[in-house]
């Protein structure tokens, strides 16, 4: 370790030895002692160290950090450290109402404020479920002190009668068994509950999975971190090595801006199409880099990402689940078999550990090929997202990679136009009101149809609904059709692997192209060209524009707490990372009171 920073630098100073103000500093440290920390610890020059704790019984995914926090602990102090466990706002991807999303912004808004207020010079970010990782990713980009994060790890494999059972996509297959009476309802809840047999996250490559991987491909976590399952004795080590490592980062000066450059978010769109990442994805980093002030779009997705293999076979694109991810090596292999055929663009980034990606993972290949495949052999060539646009939207995402075949048979195999489809919009505002019209003869609804899901952007229905991916009528699925095309400017769910095109901006609800499409109007979407438009002639669209600003906009339904409606006031696209607009204008905050 080069120590790049002494005593005198370290931050915690400011409040525990300032020698201008004895008063200030007496009073700081006396509170600070009175559960039993010592002079020592705050006085002699220990860096403190912040454990950002999202654990907690709310929280059963990030639950098991209470645990391995201790190992954590351990790990600073026997690096010379201080410990200081700092409360995060709970974000339990499955509890929260209306959806988790909407509290990833109000994790960072949180945790900036403690971490920027209070005396620490490091934080290790304890991450996990689906919004936590890029909350606190997002926090420690806009504060700029040192950061180490730290996966609580994936759930062990769930298994049900011999077969693996994965978490949400599981769900799926119980709900057509108890449509057919396979199964009765404590079937249908043992059969749920057999896909989370331990402490951890979703054992599928959903979000969850996908951040972990995605804050070790952008360097922030040890190598290796993202895929240990949580209950395994690995797990426990590297949560200690993550403690001893932060301390070391802080002599260092290593801090996130210096890892989370534009490369390293380069290098980890690459490894998304690898891994077969979620199309949430994109949100979060492009929500983290703004606040880093690194420029990020969705054309980088595409340009960068779309023609990477896929080489993990995780459920739901594949079989496999979060055990076997890890018995073949987790994200190292992955980048180490990228690597090998030059398609890693940046192997000299720096991360944590102080060395660069490429030493990490040079020498690192899949110990089990049909968990993570080679670049030779891949489960699809190409796996990442194309980036649409046109008078419905500036920007929304589609992955390819999971059109099926009877999808592709049905919409895009004329020959003359074998990447475009025309269809007839039908339009639902919003989850409840697709559920009350979609089974309605009287929609008329056929398979020259385009399902439109407006009113489920971030403003729309606070933070952004998982619902574009929408069933076709009963009476239709009865006849033979699985799917109808879907387009939204709400999300999906990582654990489904629909077509939809989704994350649509501007949003209906902030007056984007979507909220001027009516039930009926033919939209042609192209992709090859990359486009979605209403076909309908531009006078009547401006027509329809006036109106829709006569009528006040859009007619979202009404915030039911306060939150929600600060949120809605302050957020932007989904495309431009859904952060709240204007806190990106604060960079680096840290140093402020130095
Ligand atoms: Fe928490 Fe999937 S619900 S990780
Ligand atoms: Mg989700």
């Amino acid at each position: 370790m080069t120590k790049k920073i002494g005593i005198e630098d370290l931050r915690s100073r400011k409040w525990f030895m300032n020698p201008d103000n004895p008063e200030m500093t007496a009073l700081y440290l006396e509170r600070y002692l009175n559960y039993g920390l010592t002079r020592g610890e705050l006085q002699s020059g220990k860096p403190i160290i912040g454990i950002a704790q999202t654990g907690s019984d709310l929280s059963p995914c990030n639950r098991h950090h209470l645990e391995l926090t201790k190992r954590v602990r351990d790990g600073i102090i026997a690096a010379g450290g201080t410990c200081i466990e700092v409360p995060v706002h709970p974000i339990q991807e499955t509890g929260k109402r209306p959806t988790a999303m909407l509290d990833r912004n109000l994790a960072y808004l949180s945790l900036v404020e403690t971490l920027f207020g209070y005396p620490l010079d490091g934080v290790v970010l304890n991450i996990g479920c689906d919004k936590t990782t890029p909350a606190l990713l997002m926090a420690a980009a806009t504060v700029n002190i040192p950061a180490i994060a730290l996966s609580v790890g994936p759930m062990l494999n769930g298994w049900f009668k011999g077969e693996r059972t994965g978490s949400g996509t599981i769900v799926w297959k119980a709900r057509e068994m108890l449509a057919a009476g396979e199964i009765d309802d404590d079937g249908f809840m043992e059969l749920v509950a057999s896909s989370a047999p331990s402490v951890g996250y979703c054992n599928t490559m959903g979000t969850a999975t996908t951040m972990n991987s995605l804050a070790e491909a952008l360097g922030m976590q040890l190598p290796g971190s993202a895929a240990i399952p949580a209950p395994y004795r690995e797990r426990g080590q590297i949560s200690y090595e993550t403690g001893r490592r932060i301390v070391d980062m802080v002599w260092e000066d290593l801090r996130p801006s210096q890892i989370m450059t534009r490369e390293a978010f380069e290098n980890a769109i690459v490894i998304n199409s690898a891994i077969g990442g979620s199309t949430n994805a994109p949100i979060h980093l492009n929500g983290i880099a703004r606040h880093l002030g690194v420029p990020l779009d969705n054309n980088d997705w595409q340009k960068l990402g779309h023609d990477v293999p896929l080489l993990v076979n995780l459920q739901p694109a594949g079989e496999y689940l979060g055990e076997d991810y890890s018995h073949a090596g987790g994200v190292p292999a992955v980048v180490g078999e990228l690597m090998a055929e030059g398609m890693l663009p940046h192997p000299d980034v720096i991360t944590v550990n102080g060395k660069t990606m490429g030493e990490n993972c040079a020498d690192m290949r899949s110990a089990d090929t049909k968990v993570i495949k080679t670049v030779a052999d891949p489960l699809k060539a190409q796996a990442g997202f194309i980036n649409l646009t046109g008078n419905l939207f500036d920007s929304a995402i589609m992955k390819t990679s999971v059109i099926s075949e009877s999808f592709r048979a049905k919409y895009l195999s004329n020959p003359e136009d074998p990447n475009a489809f025309e269809g007839r919009a039908v339009v639902f505002d919003g989850p409840e009101d697709f559920h009350n019209r979609i089974d309605d003869p009287a929609e008329a609804i056929d398979e020259n149809c385009i399902l439109f899901m407006r009113g489920a952007g971030p403003k729309g229905y606070p933070g952004g609904a998982e619902v574009v991916n929408m069933r076709p009528p009963s009476y239709l699925i009865k006849q033979g059709v699985e799917a109808l095309p879907c387009v939204g400017d709400g999300r999906q769910s990582g654990t489904s692997g629909s077509p939809s095109i989704l994350n649509a901006s501007p949003e209906a609800a902030a007056g984007g192209g979507l909220a001027l499409l009516q039930n009926g109007d033919p939209v042609r979407i192209d992709l090859q060209k990359c486009t979605a438009n209403s076909l309908v002639p531009l006078d009547e669209l401006a027509e329809r524009a006036r109106l829709f600003e006569a009528n006040g906009g859009y007619d979202a339904p009404e915030s039911q707490s306060p939150w929600q409606q600060y949120f809605r006031e302050k957020v932007g696209r989904f495309d431009e990372g859904m952060i709240l607009e204007d806190a990106d204008k604060y960079q680096d905050i840290s140093r402020r009171f130095m």
